[in-house]
């Protein structure tokens, strides 16, 4: 399986912040926003990933990941000349996903509790099992402000609406989707909304009219944000900071996960380490790589 991230898109919701820097480069507490969908890619073992970003920010995202290579792993990009909306990241990405499942990921979506990879990978496996799409539903107060799924008891999806007026459920659409290998395809045949944009939503439908869109719960213990607001962004910050905190493990830490899952060996975490031993970042991977910081 391959894995696509969405770091397009113009940011208004965070302007001025984001008028000249890239959202998904900015801090969230202690890493770039980036690490964070990335990270959830490597705990599920995705080694190949895309990254879909704006023309004017290819430089600073390939000067910040370059080719991957570092972290054991095949980052591509890809540029988006133009926020068209989340379906177009699929049609962007369309010959780096070729024949292959596919997990799709927002770059300012934020997940995280214990044993997150085990409902992740169940969804995955529902899709490499069955084929078609699966979402992931999290409760929510207020569903209006996300696209919104309906299920029965067995996760056969009823409706999907994209932030509706009258929400059929409190289920709201995490930014994290598993498709199989016709997403891209499907894609290419959705219309622009009345908004202008090639919706994701429009893609699930299209899945729900051939009766293969499945949703899964992530429960009430796992926290998710989506980081696109000035209020959500510091909310998700706060929280990054306080459970890394507490436990004096970190959320996120790319370095970490591929030494992990054995991507990288113990000098190389090591000689990541060393350039960032004046911050806490940098003491963390001296730790984990066994050494004194
Ligand atoms: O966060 C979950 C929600 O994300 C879902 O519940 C919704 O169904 C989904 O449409 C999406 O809604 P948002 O309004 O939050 O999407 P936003 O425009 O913020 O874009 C999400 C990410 O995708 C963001 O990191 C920027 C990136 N993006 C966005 C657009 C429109 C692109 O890379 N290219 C684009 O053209």
């Amino acid at each position: 399986m391959k894995a696509v991230i969405l770091a397009g898109g113009s940011g208004t919701r965070l302007y001025p912040t984001t008028l000249v820097v890239n959202k998904h480069l900015l801090p969230i507490y202690n890493k770039p926003m980036i690490y964070y969908p990335l990270s959830i890619a490597m705990l599920l073992g995705i080694s190949e990933v895309g990254i879909v970003v704006n023309p004017q920010d290819l430089a600073a995202f390939k000067s910040l990941l370059s080719d991957g290579s570092w972290l054991g792993m095949k980052i591509q990009f890809f540029e988006q000349d133009k926020p068209r909306g989340l379906a177009d990241g699929l049609i962007v990405c369309k010959d780096f996903v070729d024949d292959s499942n596919l997990l799709y990921i927002l770059g300012d979506n934020i997940l995280f509790g214990h044993d997150l990879v085990k409902v992740l990978k169940e969804g995955a496996e529902r899709v490499l099992k069955q084929g078609g799409a699966c979402v992931f539903g999290y409760y929510v107060n207020d569903p209006t402000r996300f696209g919104v799924v309906e299920f029965d008891e067995s996760g056969n999806v009823l409706s999907v609406e994209e932030k509706p007026s009258k929400p059929r459920s409190n289920y709201a659409i995490v930014g994290l989707y598993f498709f199989d290998k016709a997403a891209c395809e499907i894609a290419r045949s959705v219309k622009p909304s009345e908004r202008g944009e090639l919706e994701i939503t429009s893609v699930l439908e299209e899945y729900l009219k051939m009766n293969k869109l499945f949703a899964k719960v992530i429960g009430r213990g796992f926290a998710w944000f989506d980081a696109g607001t000035h209020d959500s962004f510091l909310e998700a910050g706060e929280f990054v900071a306080r459970i890394e905190q507490r436990t004096g493990l970190m959320i996120g830490c790319v370095e970490e996960i591929a030494f992990r899952n054995g991507w990288i060996d113990k000098n190389s975490l090591i000689n990541l380490a060393k350039p960032l031993s004046k911050t806490s970042y940098g003491q963390y991977l001296m730790r984990i790589a066994g050494e004194k910081p």
